[in-house]
Formats: C-alpha cells, sequence, structure tokens
C-alpha cells in the first residue's frame, strides 16, 4: 500500500547536539544525560576517531562510533549514511558494552549508505601524514580521512554493498590495487581482505536499515530524536581551520545530509563548550597557554585524548571562536562543560576579540593565516576558591562562578542552559526555562 509521506515535517521535539570547539567539548557526557528525554540517538558524521566519554556511578564508557544513548534501554540508537564505519572497531565497542552488561540488540540501526573503512585506509592515513612532514594535520590516524576521500571518489564501499559479494569482490580487489601502488613499502593481499568483509558483513545485517526512512517513520510516529554530532565546528571540513580538520560536517548541516532528514526536523541547536579550550592535532589555536598555565588546566582537567592519549593544547576559553559557532550553526543555547576544573584560580581571562597586526577584530578571520598571526585581546576576571565541583543547583555556584558563566553568554552572544560541574550525570546544573528540552 502507498503511504503519502512528503510534505514538510516540523518538529520542534528534535535536538541538535554538537561541538562548538575543536572537539572534545564533553558532548559525551550531555547526550546520555539528555537521551532519557529522547526516543533515538543519531549520529551524521564522523567515525571512531571520535571519544565520547560517559561515566556511570565511577564507570567510564568509552563511545567511540555509537551514539552515546546506548547506556539508556530505552533509546534506539542510529548510525547514519554520514558517519564512516570500521566494522572491526564497531564490533569491538559492540562487544565492550555486551561486557559491561549493555544490551546493543534490536536498539542498533546502521545506514546501509554509511560508508566502509577498510585496512588500507589506515595505512593511507598514516602514509599521508608522514608525506606532510611538517605540514601533518595530526589526524587520529583511524583512516577517516581516506575513507571520506574514496566516498567523495566515488570508489568506496558502502555497507549495503556488502550484501553483494560478486560486485564487492571487484571493488575490494580495484581498491587494494590502488593502495599497493601509493604505499611502495608493503602490498596488500586483497583475498583475505573481502573475506573478512564477507564475515562482517553477516554479523552487520540485521542492524541495515534504510535510516532516512527509519527516521521518517519514527517522527511520524511522534517519536522524538537526538541529533550527535562528533568532533568540533572548528574541525569542519568547511567551516573549520582548514586543512587541520577533519573530513566531514560536523556542523549542523551535517544533520541533514548525514541522516537524510529535512532542515524542519531540528527543533532546537545546542552547541557544548568547555569552560576554556582546548585542541588536539595541529593547526592554529589563538589562546593556547603555552605555559605552566596551561599544564594546570591539562592535569585537572585530565586532557589526554580519549582516543589516542595525546595529550591535548590548552587555553582559555575563546568567545571569538564561540560566536562564530553560534553564527554557523545558529546554536539556541550552550552545555557549558568542566566548569570545575576552574575551581581555586586566581584570575581567569576570556578572550573577547582578536589582534591581528594593528586591526582588532570581532569576528573569526576565515583565512588560516590571518587566524595563526591572531593574537587574543583578553579580559581578565577573579576565580573563585570554593569548589564548583559536583554543584547541581545555580545557587549552589560561588558568586564568582556565577559572574563567570553569566560573562561567558555576554560575550558569546548565546544562553548556557546546561552547566557541568563534573563527569558524573548528576554532576549538573540543567537551567529550566533556557531551552525547552
Ligand atoms: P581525523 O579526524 O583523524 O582525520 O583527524 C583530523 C583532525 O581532527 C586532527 O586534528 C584530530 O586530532 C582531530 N580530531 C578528530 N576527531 C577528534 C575528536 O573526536 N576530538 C578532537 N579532535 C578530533
Amino acid at each position: 500500500m502507498y503511504h503519502h509521506t512528503s510534505g514538510p515535517y516540523i518538529s520542534t521535539m528534535n535536538l541538535a547536539v554538537l561541538g562548538a570547539q575543536w572537539g572534545d567539548e564533553g558532548k559525551g557526557k550531555i547526550v546520555d544525560l539528555l537521551s532519557p528525554r529522547f526516543d533515538l540517538v543519531a549520529r551524521y558524521q564522523g567515525g571512531h576517531n571520535a571519544g565520547h566519554t560517559v561515566y556511570v556511578r565511577g564507570r567510564k564508557f568509552v563511545l567511540r562510533l555509537i551514539p552515546s544513548g546506548i547506556l539508556h534501554d530505552s533509546v534506539t540508537c542510529v548510525i547514519g549514511n554520514g558517519v564512516v564505519v570500521d566494522p572491526t572497531a564497531l564490533f569491538a565497542e559492540i562487544d565492550e558494552l555486551v561486557a559491561a552488561g549493555v544490551t546493543v540488540g534490536r536498539r542498533l540501526l546502521i545506514s546501509d549508505k554509511a560508508h566502509v573503512i577498510l585496512p588500507y585506509h589506515r595505512d593511507l592515513d598514516l602514509l599521508s601524514e608522514a608525506r606532510r612532514g611538517e605540514r601533518k594535520i595530526g589526524t587520529t590516524s583511524r583512516g577517516i580521512g581516506p575513507a571520506y576521500e574514496d566516498k567523495v571518489a566515488r570508489r568506496g564501499i558502502r555497507i549495503g554493498d556488502l550484501a553483494d559479494p560478486t560486485a564487492l569482490e571487484k571493488n575490494v580487489r580495484d581498491n587494494v590495487t590502488a593502495r599497493n601502488r601509493l604505499v611502495s613499502e608493503t602490498t596488500m593481499d586483497w583475498r583475505p581482505v573481502l573475506e573478512r568483509l564477507l564475515e562482517q558483513a553477516e554479523r552487520l545485517r540485521p542492524w541495515v536499515c534504510d535510516v532516512s526512512l527509519a527516521l521518517s517513520e519514527a517522527m511520524r510516529a511522534g517519536r522524538s530524536i537526538l541529533f550527535e554530532g562528533a568532533q568540533g565546528t572548528l574541525l569542519d571540513i568547511d567551516h573549520g581551520t582548514y586543512p587541520y580538520v577533519t573530513s566531514s560536517n560536523a556542523t549542523v548541516g551535517g544533520v541533514c545530509t548525514g541522516l537524510g532528514v529535512g532542515p524542519r526536523a531540528i527543533g532546537a541547536v545546542l552547541g557544548v563548550v568547555k569552560a576554556y579550550t582546548t585542541r588536539v592535532g595541529e593547526g592554529p589555536l589563538p589562546t593556547e597557554l603555552l605555559d605552566e598555565r596551561g599544564q594546570r588546566l591539562r592535569d585537572t582537567g585530565n586532557e589526554y585524548g580519549s582516543v589516542t592519549g595525546r595529550p591535548r593544547r590548552c587555553g582559555w576559553y575563546d568567545a571569538v571562536a564561540v560566536r562564530y559557532a553560534v553564527r554557523i550553526n545558529g546554536l539556541d543555547a550552550v552545555a557549558l562543560t568542566k566548569l570545575d576544573v576552574l575551581d581555586g584560580l586566581d584570575r581567569i581571562d576570556i578572550c573577547t576579540a582578536y589582534r591581528c597586526g594593528d586591526r582588532l577584530l570581532s569576528e573569526f578571520p576565515s583565512d588560516l593565516d590571518q587566524l595563526a598571526r591572531c593574537e587574543p585581546v583578553y579580559e581578565s576576571i577573579p576565580g573563585w576558591a570554593s569548589p564548583t565541583k559536583g554543584a547541581h543547583r545555580w545557587a549552589d555556584l560561588p558568586e564568582n562562578a556565577q559572574r563567570y558563566v553569566v560573562r561567558l553568554e555576554e560575550v558569546s552572544g548565546v544562553p548556557a542552559a546546561i552547566v557541568s560541574t563534573g563527569s558524573e550525570r548528576d554532576e549538573t546544573i540543567v537551567r529550566e526555562g533556557v531551552l525547552a528540552i
């Protein structure tokens, strides 16, 4: 029977949650916290380069590919076509969750249009970094960039393609042959790659579906969706600090292209921002602190990559960058994370503008060379002596911490709907009335 499914779908229920800085803002905690209010949580881009850390009753989960809603039994988790999937990494993650007592079962949907990361993508990632020398990106070496390169070059292998062994054989053979031409140091045999993929196809099959259709049906049935971004606005392939970016659209546009939903399916957009700034990998970071103050943020905030273990570069809050994220994503509000990391500091700086030569810039520059020459213009405000750690009511925050949050809202041009004061779910202040969630 034919069901008429066209026409606008306007939902105010659905929420996009995405990174408003250079990634690692604490999206995992925020998505986990908000998940019980939604029926589905859908990832729209990135791959296992992401590391969304969630602490539940002292237990640590690092989710890489699986949406951070998985820890709630009532939530269905969706991996969209915009995500690149390494089946080996996916199965390892599922096995870890199952071992920890989390049931995945039928609660997972994977798009048949998502592209597969193959073993040679990792080789090509390492090779490309080695060849760039001093201009290296500092990737997570998970093969993310090369998998997206194959997608755009129209030679990629999609999850749905695993169901056709004959076509798959030719595709794998061609791709491995191309890999062997590029990597002269080692030769890869295509046969084991194919065998492995065919085995993996069996395990993947029950989860594979047309995600766009599944989401459309869910919305028509009145179910709500949280759209989960990975990485952050400044790492976006189009709007980030190119070429020092990841290879996908981490910004809000990625929701539509990465899941097959219309723009009106997004009811509101919540950016996640840290109370200071971090970045992992290369590229400009105007507020970076190369002294003991940066080290203090790194140590107190445990700023070491959850996927690669690399130390993160740390600096003060950059309101120019956050205002840019507000503009690019149309942010309705932010979730401000890791406020407690600033506990005990005498003074805290906030970057409100950049100085570039004799020019004062209030907008994030489009040009990377100009950004690299920018010096932050700081406003210094007093810190607080008593801890914010664990506070779950606004009134429990020391007055200076409240002033800091309010000042960040003013200079960033966006309200803070959530303030996170620790890694556990209940170490959170939800400011009612800021965002209808
Ligand atoms: P790729 O995504 O592995 O290609 O890495 C490209 C850039 O994005 C590098 O600077 C990485 O450090 C950065 N990156 C990728 N994923 C994440 C993430 O989840 N958090 C923070 N940075 C990331």
